[in-house]
């Protein structure tokens, strides 16, 4: 096989920037491990900046996304029981959408496979050869037969458990743990709030989430490491109620269809780039969820980087490929700072002492009592319009 860009992994940032590079007339080839039904069917991330519905609405995908996504102008960080709403568009004059990252994946994949884009579902990449080179190859595994394919560029957006990583041989990887996980269910229930609320109680953190106005989403603090075996449903639902209802919040049960346990990590991996190999999305970087940021920088990188090999397709120039790491990497660790910010205001430490304990109620009534930090906490959530990207 030859192309122009070999990109690997069919998630929001592979096809994303699959879908622009199409639009430009730069042939392209997804590789993917999964199958479309799999891919397709992986619960993951609900909230989409305002940049991310902007790109979506401007690359073409963005119909089903306006007809069924919930617009958000707020969420309410709830304390021990006490509600406070962050309002937006008065803070922020903004909004997010709430809408599931495997919808957006889907209607990408439709578009994709409508106009007849290369993808290979169930294609394996095992090895990127020549990453330094003009040329460097993909090696893939499908069906039990080995393949090849030379491309200019290779963008590995092969999220966390890839091989991207592994063919730069200058990376480094800063990382951080933290000692609890997420555990998040789906169900057929109407959602008990008209918007997210974040929640600290003292038996740990959860989330209020929904997808729809039938279908929920919800997430509980658990201990890293933590056995899905021991959470019955009645048990999900009767600590989903303990940490979230209070007066006015009421969880409406609903049938489980979904259990999941995402680890809290945060990883930076850099450079994003090694000659012609480019690392876009979860495969460069990933964020705790409590910040809702991971699907919305893969989005970013995905821009970035189809901007960057357009450039130097038509105009000849490599700026953009040269600063694509840099660029990107100054982002990511902003988004890293408003995660951990998020992940430390809402989380029970389950290691704190008092001295840390006060100063989290000092930091949860910081944000209650000031504006400027109510505000600050708006606009990093929302993000910046797309046009005011840096
Ligand atoms: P991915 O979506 O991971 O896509 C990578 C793709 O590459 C996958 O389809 C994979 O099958 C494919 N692939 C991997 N290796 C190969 C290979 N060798 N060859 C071919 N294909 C390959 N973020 C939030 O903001 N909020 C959340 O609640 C949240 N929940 C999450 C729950 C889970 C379980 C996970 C894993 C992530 C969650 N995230 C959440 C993060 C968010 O979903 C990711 O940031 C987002 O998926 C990143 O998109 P991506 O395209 O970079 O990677
Ligand atoms: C969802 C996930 C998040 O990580 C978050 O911060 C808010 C919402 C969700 O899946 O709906």
């Amino acid at each position: 096989y030859h192309t122009r860009v070999t990109i690997i992994g069919s998630g929001p940032a592979g096809l994303v920037l699959g879908h622009l590079l199409s639009l430009a007339g730069i042939d392209n080839l997804i590789l993917e491990r999964r199958s479309r039904e799999y891919v397709e069917a992986r619960v993951r991330a609900g909230v989409l900046e305002r940049a991310s519905v902007s790109l979506l609405e401007l690359a073409g995908v963005g119909d089903r996304l306006r007809r069924e996504g919930l617009v958000h102008e707020g969420i309410y960080l709830q304390f021990n029981g006490g509600r406070h709403h962050i309002d937006f568009r008065e803070l922020a004059d903004g909004a997010v959408t709430v809408y599931g990252q495997q919808e957006v994946v889907k209607d990408l994949i439709a578009d994709r496979l409508a106009h007849g884009w290369p993808t290979v579902f169930e294609a394996e990449a095992t090895t990127i050869a020549d990453a330094d080179s003009l040329g460097p190859r993909v090696l893939f595994r499908q069906q039990g037969d080995e393949h090849s394919v030379t491309s200019a560029f290779v963008a590995a957006c092969d999220g966390t458990h890839g091989i991207g990583h592994r063919s730069i041989p200058t990376l480094t990887t800063y990382t951080l743990d933290y000692p609890y996980a997420w555990l998040g269910i789906l169900a057929r229930a109407r959602p008990g709030t008209d918007e997210l609320v974040y929640s600290y109680s003292d038996r740990g953190f959860a989330l209020y989430s929904m997808r729809s106005t039938s279908v929920s989403r919800l997430y509980l603090q658990v201990p890293a490491g933590e056995d899905l075996g021991g959470w019955s449903h009645d048990r999900i639902w009767a600590e989903l109620k303990a940490r979230l209802e209070s007066p006015g919040l009421v969880v409406n049960e609903g049938s489980i269809t979904e259990v999941g346990l995402t680890p809290m990590r945060s990883t930076v991996s850099t450079p994003m780039r090694f000659g012609n190999v480019f690392l876009a999305g979860d495969a460069a970087h990933i964020v705790p969820p409590t910040g809702a940021k991971g699907l919305n920088l893969a989005l970013q990188d995905a821009l970035e980087l189809a901007s960057a090999i357009i450039e130097s397709v038509y105009e000849h120039d490599a700026a953009g490929l040269e600063g694509y790491s840099e660029h990107c990497l100054g982002r990511v660790w902003r988004a890293q700072r408003f995660a951990n910010y998020m992940t430390r205001l809402l989380h029970l430490d389950y290691a704190a002492d008092e001295f840390a304990r006060q100063l989290q109620l000092a930091d949860q009534r910081g944000v209650v009592d000031s504006m400027a930090e109510a505000t600050s906490l708006a606009e990093r959530y929302v993000g910046p319009a797309l046009d005011a990207r840096s």
